[in-house]
């Protein structure tokens, strides 16, 4: 699913950097002295580290650094600092809005993926794991080493870093809560380039913004994840869904929507609808044998008039697979695949009925008539069995935790296979979001910054992305970094009061 295409040609460019060059070779020269491990422009490894996941977003750094150790990433923070040029770091580098680059051009990049050890205490089941841990590798070791695992995303090469600090939704996620939620501490380097712990005993406030918007206040240089026992039975599954026209779309949506918010869904169940020119299915993962998925889905079949296909029982490590669509799943180091997209994201409670219209028509009279490769992927997210809303909305600063309001959360992705992306390619998915929020208060939805779209103000972005946590979150950022060190452009603002 996940295909490669051609190479980055803009990567030659460094001259064109919005930075002055004595400014450049200043922080050359600071990283120099403090030996922090470097990419030499030109380089092979320069060309791998720059390179944006997202082709239609590729921003030339004004220096990688490319630690090993925790002085490394502390001394990099500082010479930054001390030039006066924002810094980044890039765990795994599959930001949609490419912000492991900074976002723009001209920033310092600490690319963390050689810091990618993974190691699980058998006694406590706490896993130590480096902040440039890919998922695949984090799932690998976790389970070679004690048949353990947390829960995350599907796909292999994502960072650990990145993806836990933003959320984390995955098919483990309605049994087991997001990634974020398994974190027990972290090792942070600051922006005065102290290096401190963060845990509920330790910090608290810090680790409170660290779990939801943890780019903004420093960067983790060390994790300690809980882990639970990986299940040995899982039982992957798909559901044809007959949406041939609007009518039958918003029939099955509405009992759907119903099935999953008054509990129909039990927590051993994970599922997502997956749309696009193709077809429109429902994908699952049951935490449990294939016998007991039969009976616990029968009840939504009948009310869908559908049918189980591809049904296959496995182990943990197996039903990951299964969704990574990567032969590999052990992936450590740099990564070259690369797509040219855009995509959206969307948090909303279970739809009214005139906004399933809505939704329907558009779904069906536009999308489906669109030749380019889009897809939709809508997560059955809440409800009252779901991990994930049962955390108090307290906890974290991660935003959506409501079981009734957060029902669904949304995945909109627009790709070209083969050059740039086209300029009238926004409206199609920017009116395909717009079909659902139209009819809804803007107090009802959200938007999820693991799916960031960096064509929103800086204003309405951290509106949507952290709602009622944002002025506590602002409140922090003035007191973790005040000077705006690791800025981008969807940054939290410090506060001004
Ligand atoms: C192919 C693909 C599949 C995906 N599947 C899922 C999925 O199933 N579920 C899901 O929830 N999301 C999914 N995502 C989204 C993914 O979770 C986010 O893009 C995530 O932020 C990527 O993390 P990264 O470390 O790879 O990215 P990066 O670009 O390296 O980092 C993302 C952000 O985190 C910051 N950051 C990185 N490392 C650190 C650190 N050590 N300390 C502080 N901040 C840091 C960066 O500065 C940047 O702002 C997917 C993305 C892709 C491209
Ligand atoms: C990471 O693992 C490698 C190989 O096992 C080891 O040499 C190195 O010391 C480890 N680093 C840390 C920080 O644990
Ligand atoms: C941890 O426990 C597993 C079995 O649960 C065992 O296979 C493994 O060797 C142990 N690892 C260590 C480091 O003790
Ligand atoms: C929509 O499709 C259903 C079957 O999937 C069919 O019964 C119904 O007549 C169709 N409605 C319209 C308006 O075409
Ligand atoms: C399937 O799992 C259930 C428990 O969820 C168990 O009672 C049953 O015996 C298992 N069936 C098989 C065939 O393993
Ligand atoms: C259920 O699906 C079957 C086979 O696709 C079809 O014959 C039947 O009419 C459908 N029933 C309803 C109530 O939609
Ligand atoms: C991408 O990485 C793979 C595996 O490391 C390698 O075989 C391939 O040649 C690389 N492709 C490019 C274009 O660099
Ligand atoms: C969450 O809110 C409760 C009740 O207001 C409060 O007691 C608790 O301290 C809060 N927790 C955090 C982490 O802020
Ligand atoms: C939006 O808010 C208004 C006023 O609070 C309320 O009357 C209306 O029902 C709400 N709409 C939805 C879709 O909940
Ligand atoms: C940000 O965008 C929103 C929505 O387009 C708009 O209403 C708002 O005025 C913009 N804010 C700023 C500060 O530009
Ligand atoms: C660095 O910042 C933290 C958080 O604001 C603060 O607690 C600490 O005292 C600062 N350290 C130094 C050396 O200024």
């Amino acid at each position: 699913m996940w295909l490669s295409s051609a190479l980055c040609s803009a990567l030659a460019v460094l001259g064109s950097a919005a930075n002055p060059l004595t400014r450049r070779t200043a922080l050359d020269d600071c990283l120099i002295a403090a030996q922090v491990p470097v990419d030499a422009p030109g380089t092979a490894d320069w060309e791998a580290d720059a390179r944006a996941f997202n082709q239609r977003l590729q921003y030339t750094p004004a220096a990688i650094a490319v630690p090993t150790t925790v002085e490394h990433i502390r001394a990099a923070v500082s010479c930054a600092a001390k030039i006066g040029v924002k810094v980044n770091p890039k765990s795994g580098g599959h930001s949609y809005a490419s912000f492991g680059l900074g976002g723009e051009n001209g920033h310092l990049v600490v690319q963390l993926d050689r810091m990618n050890n993974v190691t699980l205490n058998n006694a406590t089941h706490i896993a130590t794991v480096q902040p440039g841990a890919r998922l695949g590798h984090v799932a690998t070791l976790l389970y070679q080493q004690g048949k353990r695992a947390f829960s995350h995303g599907t796909c292999p090469g994502v960072g650990v870093a990145g993806h836990a600090l933003h959320g984390g939704f995955g098919f483990s996620s309605h049994t087991y809560g997001l990634a974020l939620d398994w974190i027990a501490g972290a090792t942070v380097v600051l922006a005065n380039g102290s290096v401190v712990e963060a845990s509920e005993s330790e910090n608290q406030e810090l680790f409170w913004a660290l779990r939801g918007a943890g780019s903004n206040f420093g960067i983790v240089a060390s994790f300690r994840f809980k882990t639970f026992p990986a299940p040995p039975e899982l039982t992957t599954y798909e559901v044809n869904l007959p949406w041939r026209n609007a009518s039958a779309m918003v029939a099955g949506w509405a009992s759907l929507q119903d099935w999953l918010s008054t509990g129909g869904m039990p927590k051993e169940m994970n599922m997502r609808l997956l749309g696009n020119g193709y077809q429109t299915v429902l994908q699952g993962m049951y935490h449990g044998n294939s016998t007991a998925l039969r009976t616990a889905i029968q009840p939504l079949l009948t009310r869908l008039n559908s049918t189980l296909s591809n049904v296959e029982q496995s182990d943990w490590m197996g039903a990951f697979s299964h969704y990574s669509y990567s032969r590999t799943i052990d992936i450590t180091g740099p990564y070259n695949q690369t797509e040219t997209f855009y995509s959206k994201s969307l948090v909303t409670p279970a739809l009214p009925p005139s906004v399933l219209q809505n939704v329907a028509d558009y779904w069906v009279q536009k999308a489906r008539r669109n030749s380019r490769s889009w897809y939709i992927i809508v997560d059955m997210y809440g409800g009252p069995n779901s991990a994930i809303t049962r955390m108090p909305a307290n906890a974290t600063s991660f935003a959506y935790r409501d079981p009734v309001q957060n029902l669904f959360l949304y995945q909109f992705y627009d790709r070209t296979m083969w050059g740039s992306y086209p300029s009238d390619g926004f409206s199609f998915l920017d009116d395909w979001v717009k079909s659902f929020t139209d009819g809804l208060n803007a107090t009802q939805w959200g938007m999820y910054i693991n799916y960031a779209d960096p064509r929103m103000n800086r204003t309405l972005a951290q509106d949507v992305y952290y709602r009622q946590g944002l002025h506590r979150l602002s409140q922090l950022k003035k007191q973790f970094d005040p000077a705006e060190l690791f800025y981008y452009p969807q940054a939290i603002e410090p506060a001004t009061a």
